[in-house]
């Protein structure tokens, strides 16, 4: 208990899947947790249960690939505790398409989420966590910013853009002692797997010859865990790495 005690995280997609589950974490262990989501329904129920289990959290409304919007964001983070410490950049979407199907349409949309959010979200803390003399940025990429995979191009070319802006940022943000690393899920049960989230065999199947020896999928908390090490102080000296979390798919 206690790991992030005191700190103020924003979580970003928080209102269901991993983010919900990385909420209700750093919430446990101790942080004021500001948990955004576009779906208003979900993101308030992850307050309310963090709020009845005796945890600190607010919601706002939020899509990532708004600039205003993220300045509402940091803005209700300082209103209500006082600044920000932590955040992590969850919040993703996927069209499963070949790069020959992938609609113009399909590719700003997912670039939109993925990458252009994962950047206002940074550029919109940076000054706040500078103020207070430093602080922590986990980006969620995937596994997928990192081997190839079938139907799976924009996505893949947004989660590898997470990637690299971490690395970026991570330099770009030492001189203010704000650390920038990013998480590399392999096979998360959550609903953005849609009806493959319940069918493993199938999922190892579109997924490619890369999955074929991972043994199951993951329980979001198995993510959460690593999350949190990475936003909290005992990461101290870690800055710019890449952490997979994959059950060895992309050690093949
Ligand atoms: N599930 C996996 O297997 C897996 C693997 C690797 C990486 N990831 C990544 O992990 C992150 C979390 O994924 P998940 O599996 O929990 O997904 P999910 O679909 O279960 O949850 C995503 C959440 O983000 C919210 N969201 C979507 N668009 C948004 C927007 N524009 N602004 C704000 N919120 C928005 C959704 O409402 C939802 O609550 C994503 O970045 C995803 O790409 C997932």
């Amino acid at each position: 208990m206690g790991r992030v005690e005191g700190k103020v995280a924003i979580i970003t997609g928080g209102g269901m899947g991993m983010g919900e589950s990385h909420s209700r974490l750093f919430a446990k262990e101790g942080a004021c947790v500001v948990v955004t989501d576009i779906d208003i329904e979900a993101g308030e129920k992850t307050v309310a249960d963090i709020i009845a289990d005796g945890g600190k959290a607010i919601f706002v409304q939020h899509d990532v690939a708004s600039e205003s919007q993220w300045a509402n964001v940091v803005s209700q983070a300082v209103e209500s505790f006082g600044g920000v410490d932590i955040l992590v950049n969850n919040a993703g979407i996927i069209f499963f398409a070949s790069s020959q199907k992938t609609t113009a349409d399909e590719w700003n949309k997912t670039m939109a989420v993925n990458l252009l959010g994962v950047h206002l979200g940074c550029q919109a803390v940076q000054p706040e966590m500078a103020k207070r003399g430093g602080g922590s940025i986990v980006n969620i990429s995937s596994i997928s910013g990192i081997v190839g995979m079938p139907n799976q191009a924009a996505y893949q070319a947004s989660k590898g853009g997470v990637r690299q802006l971490t690395k970026a940022l991570a330099v770009d943000y030492q001189k203010d002692n704000i650390r920038c690393n990013s998480i590399h899920p392999g096979m998360i049960c959550t609903p953005i797997l849609g009806d493959l989230q319940h069918e493993f065999e199938k999922a190892r199947g579109f997924l490619g010859p890369g999955a074929q020896q991972v043994t199951r999928m993951a329980d979001p908390i198995e993510v959460s865990y690593p999350v949190l090490f990475l936003a909290s102080d005992e990461a101290s000296y870690v800055n710019g790495t890449e952490l997979v979390v994959d059950n060895g798919f992309v050690a093949t």
